[in-house]
């Protein structure tokens, strides 16, 4: 029995070793995060992310518990991320453009490499309302769609440290706005009409270009729209012919820069 509770002081001494180990790389993911702002080094370095991953199955490449410790390292890693994106964004990041514009996109990438939760509020409105978003207006038409929309933002206001994909429309109501700026920083995503018309052409799921899917159409409902996507906006990104993490480090950049 004696040597039972040994044993039980033994594990909970490694578990104090844990701790301690663990809020040191903590402390040290922060100090990186800080340096690389304070000396104007890019923060998205994903194929340093690969490197670590492959040095660190080097180590444990004959270990009895290889398994058991590259699983742990994984959770590790991922909370690493959090905690970068903690120490980079303090608020929600509300990703607003013309449909097409590459929200979802950015979202994704933003989630991938920060660990951060994504929400797009278009499947939200599609799975509580049970139907996709072109049933909906098709049913109910788009004053109910936007109705929706303003519910998904007040619902959305519990939130905090998550990247928001918003519809395309989400700019058109002045209160929208207001909801979105309570809890988050807005990130206009901009592109031209061709780029747009490119990425949206082959979709059926985007009610408002149904009979509409040109070029012209395009270029003047996001010339309508022009003036409440940049009023609404903290900072503006143009996406044309940008790779996906210059695009990041562009955004990662521009909100942070807002803070100084
Ligand atoms: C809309 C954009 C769509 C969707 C709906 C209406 C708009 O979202 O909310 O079809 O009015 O611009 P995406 O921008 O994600 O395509």
């Amino acid at each position: 029995m004696e040597k039972l509770e040994q044993i039980k002081e033994q594990i909970s001494q490694c578990d104090d070793k844990i701790i301690n180990a663990l809020v040191e790389r903590m402390n040290y993911t922060r100090e990186l995060i800080s340096y690389k702002k304070e000396n104007g080094i890019p923060i998205l370095q994903p194929e340093q992310d690969e490197k670590q991953l492959a040095a660190f199955m080097v180590k444990i490449k004959e270990n009895q518990y290889k398994n058991e410790i590259l699983d742990t390292f994984l959770s590790i890693v991922k909370n690493s991320k959090k905690i970068q994106a903690k120490a980079l964004f303090s608020y929600n990041i509300m990703l607003i453009g013309f449909m097409g514009t590459g929200k979802s996109t950015v979202s994704d990438y933003l989630g991938e490499m920060f660990a951060m939760d994504q929400i797009e509020m278009d499947a939200l409105i599609a799975s509580k309302e049970g139907m996709s978003i072109a049933e909906i207006f098709e049913e109910y038409g788009e004053e109910y769609f936007r109705d929706c929309e303003s519910n998904t933002l007040i619902e959305l206001q519990k939130e905090n440290n998550v990247v928001i994909s918003c519809g395309g429309g989400v700019v058109l109501r002045e209160e929208n706005i207001k909801y979105m700026k309570k809890k988050g920083k807005i990130v206009l995503l901009t592109a031209n009409p061709e780029t747009i018309y490119d990425r949206v052409k082959g979709s059926a799921e985007r009610p408002i270009l149904n009979n509409n899917m040109n070029v012209g159409f395009i270029s003047e409902l996001m010339e309508k729209r022009r003036v409440r996507y940049e009023m609404a906006a903290d900072i503006i990104i143009n996406t044309d012919g940008k790779s996906i993490q210059r695009i990041c480090e562009e955004l990662i950049g521009k909100l942070t820069a807002m803070e100084s």
